[in-house]
């Protein structure tokens, strides 16, 4: 085993605490100050309990615990060139359970979050189609709806990894994944009223963003499972998620997702955009690139303990995390504590949907000693997650899309967590 590359980038927990409290102070305005001490512990009436709370008119749209104010999306500033072009990371070392919340879902846009008033939303299909229509949103509402839960992997998570361990933080390696619930319209439904023409191969979908970033959809896929969704966990879409409307393309790399998607023309063959030849492909070693690499291949990470969540206790502790794939449920997470020495089954609890995270816990007992955290996923397929040097055999280094690879943490004999990697 040897440990390799000093991360860099990424913050400390404590740093995440420190930086906070001046945020909770100011939030926190309307609930009466309460100091913290051992006046609050038992026998005594800690101060929460002498005072009347706020009411229900103080919150109209509910927000989270003051105290909870450094569970927040960060960016990486050596990461983000310009905001409107860029992306933020999901906390997913403070999240538990399979669904993301809606104000938590990493963002990635190309050209800004579009403004788009609902009044004045309209989806277009044109092109291979017996009659070309344009939608309003109530019209896309009136058609028969359907819930499901998916999760949205950008097609560079962890992409930042494929040289060697950069960033420390599973918020930063992985966290441009989430999981929601959508509410929406099988997409199929909405191109059967269209009527598609017997040469019908191909979508191109296209965002009513500044890029009009746009992608080529293979006519299989689209009549599959793909949705055209108005709601998130029960609420409008976020104007970060595409509001009103966003494609949803399961299992599928998130560039296309389209938000804000205002148009779909129907065509024989691929468009070949600027966002699948230069954009969105993969580099390999011999100077040529994989094109239409879709599908998020199986992988998993241990979201706790990871370097943003260090171990504070000795004895027995719970580890946990995320695994998913686009290609069906994740059968099996197996995790080591040795570095891959002696691999053991963690226990997968939570609902198991088709293309949606799915959370695993292992329970185990620490003495202070060095830890080498990895885990491993298996989906339904059969296929299982690969080794960065397996991938890298494969794909060289060159690219940044597609890392599965499994992560390694390295935990001290302190508890504190950092990013490496065994050879
Ligand atoms: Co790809």
């Amino acid at each position: 085993m040897s440990t390799s590359r000093k991360p860099q980038g990424g913050t400390t927990r404590r740093g995440f605490l420190s930086a906070a409290g001046g945020a909770a102070l100011a939030a926190g305005a309307i609930r009466p100050a309460v100091s913290a001490g051992p006046e609050n512990l038992p026998p005594n009436v800690p101060g929460w309990s002498r005072y009347l709370g706020s009411g229900v008119d103080a919150y109209p749209y509910g927000q989270p615990s003051s105290f909870e104010s450094h569970v927040v999306r960060r960016n990486v500033a050596w990461l983000t060139a310009s905001v409107e072009s860029s992306v933020n990371f999901t906390p997913l070392h403070e999240l538990d359970g399979i669904i993301t919340p809606n104000g938590l879902c990493f963002e990635r846009h190309h050209a800004g979050i579009a403004e788009v008033d609902p009044s004045d939303y309209r989806l277009m299909i044109n092109g291979l189609v017996d009659k070309p229509m344009i939608f309003t949103l109530d019209d896309i509402k009136r058609f028969p709806r359907t819930n499901k839960i998916f999760f949205l992997e950008c097609a560079a998570n962890s992409g930042m990894e494929w040289r060697g361990a950069q960033l420390n933080g599973c918020q930063f390696t992985h966290g441009m994944v989430h999981c929601v619930m959508y509410t929406g319209v099988p997409l199929k439904l909405i191109l059967e009223e269209a009527g598609l023409k017997t040469n019908a191969k191909w979508l191109m979908v296209e965002g009513a963003d500044a890029a009009g970033m746009n992608r080529s959809v293979p006519l299989d896929k689209a009549l599959d499972d793909c949705m055209v969704a108005f709601k998130m966990n029960g609420e409008a879409l976020r104007p970060e998620q595409g509001y009103p409307l966003r494609l949803v393309v399961p299992g599928w790399e998130g560039n296309m997702w389209i938000k804000w998607l205002r148009r779909i023309e129907v065509g024989d063959q691929p468009w070949h955009t600027r966002e699948e030849t230069s954009k969105y492909t993969d580099l390999l070693e011999n100077g040529k690139s994989r094109r239409f690499t879709w599908a998020m291949d199986c992988k998993s990470v241990i979201t706790s303990p990871s370097p943003q969540a260090p171990l504070l206790h000795k004895g027995h502790n719970i580890l946990s995390g995320i695994a998913w794939s686009g290609r069906g449920t994740v059968d099996r997470v197996d995790v080591t504590l040795d570095g891959g020495r002696n691999w053991r089954p963690a226990r997968i609890d939570g609902p198991s949907f088709d293309k949606a995270v799915h959370r695993f816990y292992f329970e185990f007992d620490w003495q202070g000693e060095s830890l080498l955290l990895q885990s491993r996923a298996i989906d339904s397929t059969g296929y299982v997650q690969p080794t960065k040097d397996e991938l890298r055999a494969v794909r060289g280094t060159n690219s940044i899309y597609h890392n599965n690879g499994i992560q390694t943490w390295h935990v001290r004999g302190n508890g504190e967590v950092e990013n490496v990697e065994v050879s």
